[in-house]
């Protein structure tokens, strides 16, 4: 017997059960706190998992993501120190990553909310729009995801750099990396993009000090920030004073720092912030059951395990 665990206290766990369990007819679907016998559970999936339930189980042999953050796992103090945690990268998944981000670079380069008001008030007002050739966009996080939206960036002809911890070689894209390099790549860049994993490192990383390293000669005159990453990486209190300053010119925030994002928060009616309900790369249920299976029988025939996070990196 070999028993299938979700460990998602904030979320359906019943309905990821019953679509994991089409993609593996074969294996027991349980839902904390339902665990049945402990030592017949193999594998987990988890987000937010209760302290010391993980550890609770003696045959645990793998711990799955169902997103490409890891973040809702590692931040487990009693994680079991040894099984390996696999995280989804999928095809689909990074699809509708890189529209999110495509949409929100040509709603501010071609100025949709600025239409969308004059359709509103019957303004016929035709005003001049820049090639994509004057605004340069920059990626932080050159992974999976950002590596798949900087591609598409520069095909449709925006100067496209990105930035990560390491070098990356990707086509048609400006790479820096580490630390020594993240001005450079600020001082020419007036759409910045995170894609970024939540790390003690990136934590707290898109501040005011960084935003007024951005490009101030782009055609909006002061730069633009889009976050898909993950919310700890955002001084929330830093983009309003940002915004209201005209250091940034606009936002397009997918994420917080608290979700849901509470009524109070002045994003919701900032004139210059389009946000979104971490929405960006809401993946299929189905592809992400279908995904765990696959792992799981490559495994099981003695494959080795994809997309294995590094804890030490902490994604
Ligand atoms: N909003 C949404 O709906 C949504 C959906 C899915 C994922 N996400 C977020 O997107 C993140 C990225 O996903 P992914 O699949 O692209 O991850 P990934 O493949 O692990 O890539 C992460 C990238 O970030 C870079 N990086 C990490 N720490 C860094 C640091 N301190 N300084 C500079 N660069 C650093 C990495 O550098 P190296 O290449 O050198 O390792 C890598 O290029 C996820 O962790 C998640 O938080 C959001």
């Amino acid at each position: 017997m070999s028993t299938f665990l979700f460990v998602t206290p904030t979320w359906d766990g019943q309905a990821w059960a019953q679509h994991m369990q089409g993609a593996m007819p074969q294996r027991t679907m349980r839902v904390w706190p339902d665990m049945g016998d402990v030592a017949d559970v193999h594998y987990v999936a988890a987000w937010l998992p209760p302290a010391n339930v993980l550890r609770s189980l003696p045959n645990l042999k793998v711990i799955f993501s169902l997103g490409a953050g890891v973040d809702a796992i590692l931040s487990d103090p009693t994680l079991p120190e040894n099984t390996p945690i696999v995280r989804v990268n999928d095809p689909d998944l990074t699809m509708r990553m890189s529209e999110h981000i495509v949409l929100q670079v040509l709603m501010h380069h071609r100025q949709q909310r600025r239409l969308d008001a004059n359709q509103k008030a019957k303004i016929w007002d035709n005003f001049p729009q820049h090639a994509a050739s004057a605004l340069r966009v920059g990626v932080m996080g050159l992974g999976v995801l950002g590596a798949d939206a900087a591609r598409k960036l520069s095909v449709m002809g925006f100067p496209t750099a990105g930035w990560s911890r390491t070098r990356k070689t990707v086509e048609g894209v400006h790479c820096y990396a580490g630390a020594t390099e993240l001005d450079a790549f600020l001082a020419r860049t007036d759409v910045l993009i995170s894609l970024l994993p939540a790390t003690l490192e990136t934590d707290g990383i898109l501040n005011r000090g960084l935003f007024q390293k951005l490009a101030r000669s782009g055609p909006f005159g002061a730069p633009i920030l889009i976050n898909a990453g993950r919310g700890r990486q955002q001084v929330e209190a830093d983009i309003v004073a940002a915004l209201d300053a005209g250091e940034l010119y606009a936002a397009s925030l997918d994420v917080f720092q608290k979700e849901p994002l509470a009524p109070s928060s002045p994003f919701w009616s900032h004139g210059k912030v389009i946000l979104t309900p971490h929405s960006a790369a809401d993946s299929d249920t189905a592809t992400i059951c279908a995904y765990v299976a696959q792992q799981i029988e490559r495994f099981e025939r003695g494959g080795d395990l994809q997309n294995v996070v590094d804890r030490r990196q902490g994604y």
